[in-house]
């Protein structure tokens, strides 16, 4: 390899910031804000998550309850949920866990939640709001992303944003974000032809498609900064199950900076549910 390595810009102490500006916030309301997290059946992964914001809005000085639905419960039963915590002056946020189990489809529900405590961004509302370049509540985990490169300083105006990826809750919504922050932005995906050509044109370049290891050296412009969304687990030389990005490691003989997986931009995705949780009841209190 050569080239010097790339700083590596990690993400808890940009969200300790994200959380520590949250919960400054939430000290000066009335009441502490209340998330509300509602999560169907028993995916393992969607159980740990759900614990994990859970515990980190305790710890934000925010009021969280978790409604834990069985595998089977019919659509409307979830949908007259929602309609009961929407006209619930005591909850400011709420996040319906997704997957959902394959019987209830998704876009009735998050249609279903009060723009003003959806703080996943996800109700057709909020995303307009996001692509008419006013973005009020946005997804977490594009956020997340916007809050780590202002900590670290990166800039954002005028540069080119290469996005790999258009998932509904990465790949779009970091797009308008970027857009809306005055980069030049593309949106790369699985039908993009030859994807190295474009990803060289970043001045921040952004993999969010879950594949391990997608993006090499030869794909990254010389000092370009790196997000790496990616979160694949897979099984190393040593043959055990470990966590890796969509990015080489070797990439950071190239970039300039880069994201670390485990500890990059996940941690930014929960602090910055706590930041959406406030902002909204900021809106409903004020
Ligand atoms: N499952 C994985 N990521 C997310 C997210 O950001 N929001 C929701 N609601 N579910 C998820």
């Amino acid at each position: 390899m050569t080239g010097n390595a790339a700083t590596v810009l990690a993400g808890p102490p940009a969200a300790t910031a994200v959380i520590a500006a949250a919960a400054r916030q939430a000290a000066t309301l009335e009441r502490p804000p209340h998330l509300v997290i509602v999560r169907v059946g028993d995916d393992p992964a969607s159980v740990s998550y759900v614990r994990g914001k859970a515990k980190k809005a305790g710890e934000s000085g925010l009021r969280s309850t978790v409604h834990a639905l069985p595998e089977t419960t019919p659509s409307a039963d979830l949908l007259a949920l929602v309609a009961s915590l929407n006209a619930d002056p005591d909850v400011h946020g709420i996040l319906v866990q997704l997957p959902l189990p394959p019987h209830i489809a998704e876009e009735p529900v998050l249609a279903a939640i009060d723009p003003d405590k959806d703080v996943d961004g996800l109700h057709p509302m909020n995303i307009g709001r996001l692509w008419s370049g006013r973005p009020t509540l946005a997804p977490c985990t594009p956020a997340g992303v916007m809050a780590l490169l202002e900590h670290y300083g990166v800039p954002v105006a005028g540069r080119r944003a290469v996005i790999v990826g258009r998932s509904q809750l990465v790949g779009r919504p970091l797009a308008g974000l970027l857009l809306a922050a005055d980069a030049t932005v593309t949106v790369a995906h699985s039908r993009t032809r030859d994807l190295g050509a474009v990803t060289r044109e970043a001045d921040i370049l952004v993999a969010a498609v879950g594949r391990a290891h997608l993006i090499t050296p030869d794909m990254v412009k010389p000092a370009a900064v790196v997000i790496d969304v990616g979160i694949n687990r897979v099984v190393g030389d040593d043959g055990k199950a470990h966590l890796t990005g969509d990015v080489h490691p070797d990439v950071a003989a190239v970039a300039s900076a880069l994201t670390p997986v485990p500890g990059g931009v996940g941690p930014m995705t929960v602090a910055q549910l706590m930041a959406n949780t406030v902002q909204a009841a900021r809106r409903q209190q004020s």
